[in-house]
């Protein structure tokens, strides 16, 4: 049975925004047409990159009424998921390749009210993340190697993501897929083709400065991508 589609959606990636005008940047891509926050939590140890925690998470939320998903890209998600919920994500993303029990945190994400995300790599195969999925809100395909935005999009993760796509049909589950990495005008319809509704957008929501803009340009491409296909 296919599943239920949602609307398509775009999650600003904050780690690409000004950090010096942070509050402001969350206030333009609001206005501008964000539907959700994506928020990188990196440990220096799961990644080769160390980002922000949970008191940033919080200044964001004081700021925002949309939802925050937050990417643990980090070695002890499990340890970390109340403090991350406590200070106000709506998704918690844990990778299957950290050192987690994907059984337990969906268990814990679930009981303090939160959604629960599945995240891989791009060289981790589905076989990962599907004793899960029927428990899962969100399967987040990474689409660049952790750690930085910026990074060029990898096209051999679209095969999985469409097969994430199709054993998510077969259970008729609506969680959502998470396309995160390299994403622009040009790979924004390729992983919605492939089955991504939740798009993260770092370098090309911020670059230049006009988020609104940015954001306008990523939906008229997909616009344009869907008229085609419909023709
Ligand atoms: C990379 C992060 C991404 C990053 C995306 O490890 O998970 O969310 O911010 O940035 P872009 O869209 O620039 O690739
Ligand atoms: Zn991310």
């Amino acid at each position: 049975m296919p599943r239920p589609r949602r609307a398509i959606r775009l999650a600003p990636s904050l780690l690409s925004a000004d950090f010096g005008a942070l509050g402001a940047a969350v206030e333009a891509a609001e206005k501008g047409g964000a539907d959700a926050f994506h928020l990188d939590v990196m440990d220096g140890h799961f990644v080769p990159n160390l980002s922000f925690g949970p008191a940033l998470v919080r200044a964001v939320r004081e700021r925002t009424t949309l939802p925050l998903d937050i990417h643990l890209m980090i070695q002890d998600p499990e340890k970390y998921l109340p403090v991350f919920r406590e200070a106000g994500g709506d998704t918690l993303v844990v990778h299957v390749e950290s050192d987690v029990s994907m059984g337990r945190a969906i268990e814990a994400g679930h009981a303090l009210g939160a959604q629960v995300g599945a995240a891989l790599r791009p060289d981790t195969p589905i076989d990962r993340v599907l004793p899960w999925i029927d428990r899962l809100d969100q399967v987040l395909v990474m689409s660049v190697h952790p750690g930085f935005s910026g990074q060029k999009f990898l096209p051999d993760i679209l095969p999985k993501m469409a097969e994430v796509d199709r054993r998510l049909d077969e259970i008729g589950s609506s969680a959502d897929i998470s396309a995160d990495g390299g994403i622009t005008a040009t790979t924004a319809p390729e992983v919605v083709r492939a089955g991504a509704t939740f798009l993260v957008c770092g370098n090309s929501a911020f670059a230049g400065g006009d988020v609104g803009a940015n954001l306008a340009s990523l939906r008229r491409a997909l616009e344009e991508a869907t008229h085609r296909a419909v023709r």
